[in-house]
């Protein structure tokens, strides 16, 4: 039977575009490209979501999430990150930073709409607006600035039906961190052509080489014109658990909710009373954690400039952009070679967008002793092509 006329023209838009997922790991491929952290929750974590079941805590909560869980979510925002928000009107737990963006788009931007991105990007924007039926555009970023967007670029992509520029500070796929100053460059244009900012901080405890990560919604002006999305996923090792969050003015958080409500109603409850115990502990338990992280990014750079591979130094977020034109293969090219030749999965560059051609993904998430088997068989693999 062919359902193509049964599906609906924004199915058939996005048909595809996931890719194939492989559900059972094989056996000898080492995952070098991984946005899966490889520790897992802290142990307050695990133990207030065990309690959570015992005691029965299996029901919707609030649409909003229940209150301890946002109230902690408001002092985080307040201590760490110098942004005031009311936890009965200005959050909304969601499952995940991934429906938290969907929910953005859809409260903001119609059929027709744009939003601006600086590439390459999280690829998850491009098909939520596709679903949409509005338009994502890459602002294209490259490796001689470290993948820093220009903010003239941005302001020269803006069209009368641009709503928001996405900002991914630290930035997947390409490890860049924005610094205060280009943020407040940002901020100053978003002000300038009355437009709104999207957020994505979910990086945030990912910095490197003494850099310091900033929120766009606490520069001056710019609270009531941020959206922002967060989540549990990177920063306590909680992906699975589906556990994020939206802030923003009220009165866009109330537009959010219907969408928020049809998709979920709710974030999952377990998860949400493991979210309390998580902001309500101090942090101290992930500073070996980074430490891990930063000598994998030193061995992975080292590893790089043995081969004379060039690559963008990361400074945040847990991954570092390879730059594999000195091989002659397309991003494409080198993903397939090397899985198939050396038995290592990586991301294309290009899924982050067009930029991201002649580069690859390579993550700092795979332990040790894999993590050096990996990089060796990586090695032998480019100076094969070299
Ligand atoms: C930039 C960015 N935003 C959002 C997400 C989705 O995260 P979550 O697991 O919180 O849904 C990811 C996941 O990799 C990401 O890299």
């Amino acid at each position: 039977m062919n359902y193509d006329h049964y599906l609906s023209e924004r199915a058939r838009r996005v048909r595809g575009s996931l890719g194939k997922q492989t559900s059972v790991p094989i056996a000898g491929l080492i995952n070098l490209g991984s946005g899966t952290p490889d520790f897992l929750p802290p142990t307050h974590v695990m133990e207030a979501m065990q309690n959570a079941i015992t005691s029965g805590r299996a029901q919707y909560t609030a649409w909003r999430g229940i209150p301890e869980l946002r109230s902690a979510i408001a002092e985080k925002l307040a201590l760490e990150n110098n942004v005031l928000y009311d936890p009965d009107t200005e959050l909304i737990v969601t499952a995940g930073a991934q429906e938290a963006l969907m929910v953005a788009l859809m409260t903001l931007c119609d059929p027709g709409d744009n939003a601006l991105i600086p590439s390459p990007h999280y690829d998850e924007y491009t098909r939520d607006a596709n679903i949409l039926g509005s338009t994502l555009i890459p602002v294209a970023t490259t490796a001689e600035t470290g993948f820093q967007i220009d903010v003239s670029d941005l302001e020269a992509a803006i069209t009368p039906q641009t709503k928001a520029f996405i900002i991914v500070t630290p930035n997947n796929p390409t490890g860049t961190l924005i610094p205060e100053q280009k943020l407040r460059e940002i901020a100053r244009l978003a002000q300038e052509r009355d437009l709104l900012v999207i957020s994505d901080e979910i990086y945030e405890y990912y910095v490197f080489d003494g850099m310091k990560h900033v929120s766009m919604a606490s520069l001056p002006g710019m609270r009531e014109r941020t959206v922002t999305i967060n989540s549990f996923s990177k920063s306590f090792g909680m992906t699975g658990l589906r556990l994020g969050y939206l802030a923003a003015p009220a009165e866009i958080i109330d537009a959010m909710l219907p969408f928020h409500h049809a998709m979920m109603v709710c974030a999952p409850v377990v998860s949400q009373y493991g979210g309390v115990a998580a902001l309500c502990q101090p942090r101290d338990w992930f500073q070996p954690i980074l430490a891990e992280y930063d000598w994998r990014r030193h061995v992975w750079m080292q590893a790089l400039d043995e081969i004379g591979l060039p690559y963008a130094r990361p400074t945040g977020a847990y991954y570092i952009f390879i730059d594999i034109r000195p091989t002659g293969l397309t991003s494409g090219e080198f993903v397939n070679r090397a899985r198939d030749e050396a038995r290592l999965i990586f991301q294309p560059g290009t899924i982050g967008g067009g930029a991201g051609e002649g580069f690859i993904r390579g993550a700092l998430t795979k332990a040790s002793p894999e993590f050096e088997e990996g990089l060796e068989r990586f090695k032998t693999f480019v100076r094969g092509l070299l």
